[in-house]
């Protein structure tokens, strides 16, 4: 009899297994639309005695394990997928990810260079590919995948700098030159701030530019600002528009800041972590179309692809800026360059790294790209809806105008400590995760339609209980 490997599973297990996880995620789905909660009444004992027990000698078994999911993390974990979760910019995974999921688990594949990783390379590709398409970007361009928006406009940055600053590579910024310059509206996500402290740009580098009244960057006045650094002797290098800020889904005026970075001779960056993928949708494409201006394009498959948590990516317009950042030759990794298949070692700074295109690739096949259009304008239909609602509501009134799907609304006369109570509430008794908003210094609460479960009687729901 052949022994089983330490850290297999027999045959037997193998099928309980299966037949536990198919159970499993069968069972979640049918449970999303009548759960009661959306964020769990939390445990603490049962998350507290997770801590504290020590990892058995003796392993527990596949079935024990399944149980203890099933009792102690799933109760204790927020349904993302709830048809009423409108909280932040994250939606529901899509049906095929969970599979897709545990083959890339099972196969492994080290997605650094093409020999440990051949198809997983070109579906990567395949996948960067499409993303890039959809902005216009012809065969010179080129990207990766990372854990999301965040890491993608980090990677960006660095790109722009190598790019920007004569000497990048050797010198980082250790010489006495004068201080480098990222401009960026003041509505922009944090992530570029936080970019910059890594880089070690500072944050007082960094400029936030004011936006107009319907919360999009000023370009006159980052025309100003980028006059009034040059003539102090500083150097501006980047700027990063964002299509789609995480407030009010505001959209940056892309065509006349690209013409700003054009005379100024700067890296333009947009930030599309949130709304750049809209562009899939025939009625916000136009609003898209500067991204073809761009240097570079951060977005992320796990907001509007649907794919499960983590999957970004970063497009450079000339994906040989990318390998000239990220590129180095190492003996221990020594493999023949392939034309089919990339090595994404020398497309950002990981070296192993998962298979995460497997996923979206996946997604994308499994339910054609007309089923995403779909998903996407379903959640433009309902954002639009639910602003409407809001307007035709005396006690609520809009803080913003609605582009794309978030939906920022205050309670007329209500307190920030009101809005704070209202939001606790929802959650509590299960009517809705909304999120807060601060806009121009007011305050209110914020529902973000990523989500594509959402109905128009999630919508009613919401409004009549905050009527
Ligand atoms: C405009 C914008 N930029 C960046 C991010 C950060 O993206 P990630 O959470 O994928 O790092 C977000 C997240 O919501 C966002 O809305």
């Amino acid at each position: 009899m052949t022994q089983t490997p330490l850290l297999t599973l027999d045959e037997e297990d193998r099928k309980l297994a299966g037949r536990l996880l198919a159970a499993f995620l069968d069972d979640y789905e049918r449970s999303l639309p009548d759960l009661p909660r959306i964020v769990p009444d939390i445990d603490r004992n049962v998350l507290t005695a997770l801590l504290q027990e020590p990892f058995p000698d003796k392993g527990i078994g596949v079935e024990r394990l399944f149980g203890d999911i099933s009792d102690k993390i799933l109760p204790n974990s927020t349904a993302v997928a709830h048809p009423r979760f409108l909280a932040y910019v994250q939606g529901p995974p899509n049906g095929i990810a969970p599979y897709a999921e545990a083959i890339a688990a099972a196969l492994n594949q080290n997605c650094n260079f093409w020999q440990l990783s051949p198809a997983a390379s070109v579906v990567e590709r395949s996948v960067v590919r499409w993303l890039a398409g959809l902005f216009g970007y012809d065969d010179t361009a080129g990207g990766i995948l990372t854990s999301g928006g965040s890491i993608a406009t980090l990677n960006a940055l660095t790109t722009a700098l190598n790019d920007r600053r004569p000497g990048f590579r050797r010198s980082g910024l250790q010489d006495a030159r004068s201080a480098l310059v990222v401009y960026t509206s003041e509505e922009a996500h944090r992530c570029v701030e936080k970019a910059a402290v890594i880089l070690g740009l500072g944050l007082d580098n960094v400029r936030r530019i004011p936006a107009d009244g319907d919360y999009r960057m000023r370009v006159d006045a980052l025309g100003e600002t980028i006059r009034a650094d040059r003539a102090a002797g500083l150097e501006p290098f980047c700027v990063v528009a964002t299509a789609g800020t995480v407030t009010s889904g505001s959209i940056d005026p892309l065509d006349a800041i690209a013409d700003v970075c054009r005379d100024e001779r700067l890296w333009f960056h947009i930030d599309g972590a949130y709304g750049a993928l809209f562009v899939l949708s025939d009625r916000k494409r136009a609003e898209f179309t500067a991204c073809a201006r761009a240097d570079s394009i951060a977005l992320d498959p796990h907001k509007l692809l649907f794919a499960p948590l983590e999957a970004g990516c970063l497009i450079v317009r000339d994906r040989e800026k990318l390998r000239a950042t990220y590129a180095f030759a190492s003996s221990y990794l020594t493999v023949n360059d392939d034309p089919l298949m990339p090595d994404y070692m020398n497309y950002g700074p990981q070296l192993s790294r998962g298979f995460k295109a497997l996923k979206v690739w996946s997604a994308l096949r499994t339910f054609g790209v007309e089923a995403f259009r779909n998903a996407i304008d379903h959640t433009l239909t309902l954002a639009q809806y639910l602003a409407e609602r809001i307007q035709a509501e005396p006690n609520l009134r809009l803080m913003a105008p609605v582009p794309l799907t978030a939906v920022c609304f205050q309670i007329k006369n209500a307190t920030d400590a009101d809005h704070t109570a209202i939001l606790t509430t929802l959650a509590n008794e299960g009517t809705a995760l909304l999120g807060p908003a601060s806009l121009g210094g007011r305050t209110g609460i914020r529902a973000c339609v990523t989500n594509y479960r959402t109905t128009h009687a999630d919508i009613d729901l919401i409004v009549n209980r905050l009527r």
